[in-house]
């Protein structure tokens, strides 16, 4: 029987209850979620609905209060936070809304800084700096610090600082949420080549023409998963449902 692409991300009732002084909030409330290598998956809900919560945990910045968590074949669901942060740095790219660079770094540092924390030699964490923001098109920008840069590139360098560890999944938080409609694009368009180079990618978004970029559209409300549709089925949905952005 043909085995298809593997499965890298298995959420199974997954539950972040938040407390804030006596209230509890129930950020995500017994999600389920697959992922399998090489989807381009998008995720939208209105606000509050557990988007970022449920990045942060795919990406081991957080933990689930209950429910399992696999990625790539390991549970992490009990790992110690060394563990985990061992396990974001080799695995995981995160890409911001508010690009996250340092501001007083150059582009090169702030891309080098992942190999950094994992203990590269100088020359090598260079070279692959360079090579990172060679693949996104910034050769020409490497000694520009963030405020030398267009929103646009500061996004791209992010996405370089991303990707250079080469990550399992390359998650992005409304990633073109600061950006105009034509710097989205430039945006979009790298994650397109990204995502027929290989890459596994995980967007959250607000907009439609955004969403349409993934090949799958996951909609979340009250920290649920309540529709999980292929992308041109997902349209006719959200027609259905009177057209509105949630
Ligand atoms: N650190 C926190 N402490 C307490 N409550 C939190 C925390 N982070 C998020 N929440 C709450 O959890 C719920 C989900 O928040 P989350 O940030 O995941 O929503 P979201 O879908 O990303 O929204 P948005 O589209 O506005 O970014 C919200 O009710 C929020 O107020
Ligand atoms: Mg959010």
């Amino acid at each position: 029987m043909p085995t298809g692409p593997k499965t890298i991300i298995r959420l199974h009732t997954v539950k972040r209850i938040y407390k804030v002084g006596t209230e509890r909030i129930h950020a995500l409330d017994g999600l389920d979620l697959e992922v399998r290598e090489n989807e381009y998956v998008a995720v939208m809900g209105q606000s509050g609905s557990g988007k970022s919560t449920l990045m942060n945990l795919i990406g081991c910045l957080d933990c689930a209060t209950s429910g399992t968590y696999e990625l790539d074949g390991q549970d992490v669901t009990t790992m110690s936070p060394a563990a985990l942060a061992q396990v974001r740095n080799q695995k995981i790219g995160f890409v911001f809304q508010s690009f996250e660079l340092l501001p007083r770094a150059d582009a090169l540092h702030n891309v080098e800084l992942p190999l950094i924390y994992s203990r590269h030699p100088v020359w090598s964490r260079r070279k692959l700096a360079v090579e990172a923001l060679t693949r996104v098109g910034l050769a020409e920008r490497v000694d520009h610090r963030p405020n030398q840069l267009s929103g646009g590139e500061k996004q791209r360098v992010a996405v370089a600082r991303a990707l250079i560890n080469h990550p399992s999944i390359l998650l992005a938080d409304e990633p073109t949420g600061n950006l105009d409609s034509k710097t989205s694009r430039e945006i979009l368009a790298l994650f397109d080549r990204l995502h027929d180079e290989g890459q596994t990618i995980i967007m959250v978004t607000h907009e439609s023409d955004v969403a349409c970029h993934a090949q799958r559209i996951v909609r979340m409300l009250d920290g649920k998963v309540v529709s999980d549709l292929p992308t041109e089925q997902d349209t006719a949905y959200a027609y259905r449902n009177g057209g509105q952005r949630l």
